[in-house]
């Protein structure tokens, strides 16, 4: 099988037998004989802008200690908020494009990073201007960044939740112009943000066009999900309590389910009731809300065997959670997440045997961990663990 792609737009061209394409000066052309392909990655949920290192927080939980707890003693968000002020934009600049390359090369070619560890007004500005830096660095090798704007994560000392409401919303104008932002995000549980302020924020931020997603229903059931569906969100993320009336919502709605198991794995919360989801007919898509607190993985891999493992996800609806769902819920399902001439050229190239069968190629890939040989990103054939062999031995050229 051949695909074309064009190397000004880096979408493809055209997919056809071997041979059977017409040959354009304008296009690259890649041959992975004896490889098998899909539709790289997208992770629709991080926060990878950030320093620090909060690991000592998952043992201080073995002592009684929960994740509401730490935070209110000034850990969780409040000490990664202390770390991020602390460090220089030259370090969070270069660890963020280190995460970023890490996952690319495990086969992401979309990440959605939040702000959120900004702290103050100015703080979440600083974080919305690297973000936008780094976007522009990694675009260069082909890697799309879709940046969220997470206004209410953690209330800081000093400030009343409203004041604090009022002060994010006031932002909104100057993130729309300066476009420092795709999305905006809200974390409304108890301990953090009342539902009428993530209300009252995503509401704001509706005007300005900016698109909605939530953090919601994670450690309690406040009817968050639903909230996020009658707003109109294009993700409602976490949903570990989600009631039945969300559930019955999403269903009925275009917005996407993005299931973190990552982060119940971490935190020890139950898993989220994905199969329900999926019954209803909600769509799922699946991220690792890699964060220094609650899920200190930005592995797509580790997800995947917990979508599998956890949240019993066929390895169809793995592959769908992490490519076109995914795509889905950063709103991108007409350019990302299916290979498809006019799609972007995102594509992750796997070792296979001349026996295998598709069906045993994609469960070897959730169940085995495996890591592609190649990935293209944007048209750009950038990574890949065996590259260099892979070259050697004829299959890339
Ligand atoms: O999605 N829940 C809120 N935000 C992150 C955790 C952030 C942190 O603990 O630093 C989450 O789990
Ligand atoms: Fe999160």
């Amino acid at each position: 099988m051949d695909i074309i792609c064009s190397r000004e737009t880096g979408r493809i061209i055209s997919i056809g037998r071997s041979g059977t394409l017409p040959d354009d000066a304008q296009s690259i052309t890649w041959d992975a004989t004896g490889c098998f392909a899909t539709a790289a990655w997208a992770d629709a949920h991080t926060h990878a802008a950030f320093s620090g290192d909060r690991s000592n927080e998952f043992f201080q939980r073995w002592s009684g200690l929960d994740y509401t707890e730490i935070a209110a003693r000034g850990g969780g968000i409040h000490r990664t908020v202390a770390d991020t002020a602390t460090a220089s934009d030259a370090e969070i600049e270069r660890q963020l494009a280190g995460y970023l390359s890490a996952m690319l090369a495990s086969g992401v070619t979309t990440v959605e990073v939040k702000s959120g560890y900004g702290g103050t007004p100015e703080g979440e500005l600083r974080l919305l201007r690297l973000i936008k830096r780094v976007q522009a660095k990694v675009a260069a090798h082909g890697m799309v960044v879709k940046s969220t704007f997470l206004g209410l994560h953690a209330l800081p000392s000093g400030w009343s939740e409203d004041d604090y409401c009022d002060a994010m919303i006031g932002l909104l104008p100057l993130i729309a112009e300066q476009r420092l932002s795709d999305f905006v995000d809200a974390f409304p549980e108890k301990g953090f943000f009342s539902l009428t302020s993530a209300d009252r924020f995503l509401q704001a931020a509706r005007q300005h066009d900016l698109g909605m997603r939530l953090h919601a229903d994670e450690i309690t059931s406040m009817g968050a999900a639903l909230a996020g569906v009658r707003l109109g969100a294009l993700s409602v993320d976490h949903l570990e309590c989600i009631s039945a009336d969300g559930i019955a919502a999403l269903a009925g709605s275009d917005t996407v389910a993005t299931l973190l198991p990552a982060t119940a794995l971490y935190l020890g919360l139950q898993d989220t009731d994905a199969r329900k989801l999926i019954d209803a007919g909600v769509r799922v898509a699946l991220a690792t809300d890699f964060n220094p607190g609650t899920a200190p993985s930005h592995d797509m891999q580790l997800t995947l065997l917990l979508g599998a493992a956890r949240l019993r996800l066929s390895p169809a609806e793995l592959l769908a959670a992490v490519t076109y769902n995914a795509a889905a819920a950063l709103g991108m399902d007409t350019v990302a997440g299916i290979i498809a001439a006019g799609w972007r050229a995102d594509i992750a190239i796997w070792s296979s045997t001349a026996t295998s069968q598709p069906c045993d190629l994609l469960n070897a890939l959730f169940v085995g961990q495996k890591r592609p040989v190649a990935v293209v990103a944007g048209g750009q054939l950038v990574a890949g663990d065996d590259l260099a062999r892979i070259r050697q031995g004829g299959c890339m050229s």
